[in-house]
């Protein structure tokens, strides 16, 4: 399989930073990485805001020109209709956003979302035009009881379950136990799982399908650690929760090419 995939760095705010905030935040990330003459076909870099923020961030993407991509951190698996609080894949497609995480694990454990509801949510996402970004992980209890690959890979058969082949997706693999602890995982464990996801996409969407999806690792990724999963064959990109609200860190960790030495 020959590798044609365009990294992506996904910066996950989580609950954090209100629409004012977003503003000043994505205006000093973009000059920052202008500064720094970013090459975002080489790499591209996405934040993923609260929904709150998401119509200020993308007015100014817009007015500004901007290469920065922009996501949101969930989706209703409905298209419109009496569900209080949810939030409809259609409105976010209006807003020009073009990814959305999709079984995030504090959601998978914080709202009970389970591997129906997250193929459900997937086959929204495809519905109306945005990527989902399927987060797939172990927990500690599951990587001592089942080894790391099989629940990320279950989890994976289950969110594809409702889509075509053809429906273009971004696969993370975060294992829980590495989410917001500072234990990442090694480069190795990484390389290892992100494998074996690719293996399982050969099965379910074909190996061309397969070969250009892009699997990025996630759990407390910085920049002095993401060239070494950036190393690794079968890791696209990264999901950063934590570091991604800090603008030098996030930058640097977009600009990982020119990381020397680590
Ligand atoms: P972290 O979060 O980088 O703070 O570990 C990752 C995530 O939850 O997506």
């Amino acid at each position: 399989m020959v590798n044609t995939r365009t990294p992506l760095i996904a910066g996950n705010w989580k609950m954090n930073l209100d629409h004012l905030q977003s503003i000043a935040f994505v205006q000093k990330l973009a000059w920052s990485l202008k500064d720094a003459k970013h090459d975002y076909t080489a790499v591209e870099a996405a934040v993923f805001p609260p929904f709150t923020d998401i119509r200020s961030v993308q007015t100014l993407l817009d007015a500004d020109k901007l290469e920065l991509g922009l996501g949101a951190q969930d989706l209703s698996a409905a298209d419109s209709g009496a569900y209080t609080g949810e939030v409809s894949g259609a409105f976010l497609s209006k807003l020009d956003v073009r990814y959305v995480l999709v079984g995030h694990s504090e959601r998978r454990t914080m709202h009970a979302e389970d591997d129906s509801v997250v193929a459900a949510k997937v086959a929204a996402a495809h519905r109306h035009g945005l990527v989902p970004v399927i987060c797939v992980g172990e927990t500690a209890d599951d990587l001592e009881k089942h080894g790391a690959s099989a629940v990320p890979v279950a989890q994976l058969h289950a969110a594809l379950a409702e889509v075509p082949s053809s429906a273009e997706i971004v696969v993370a693999y975060e294992p829980v136990w590495a989410i917001g602890s500072g234990q990442a995982a090694t480069a190795e464990q990484a390389e290892q799982v992100c494998a074996a996801l690719r293996s399982a996409l050969v099965e379910i969407v074909g190996v061309d399908a397969a070969a250009a999806t892009r699997i990025l690792y996630g759990g407390s990724v910085k920049a002095a650690n993401i060239a070494s999963f950036m190393r690794e064959p079968n890791v696209d990109g990264a999901l950063v929760g934590g570091a991604s609200l800090d603008i030098d860190e996030f930058a640097s960790i977009v600009r990982f090419p020119h990381h020397v030495g680590t």
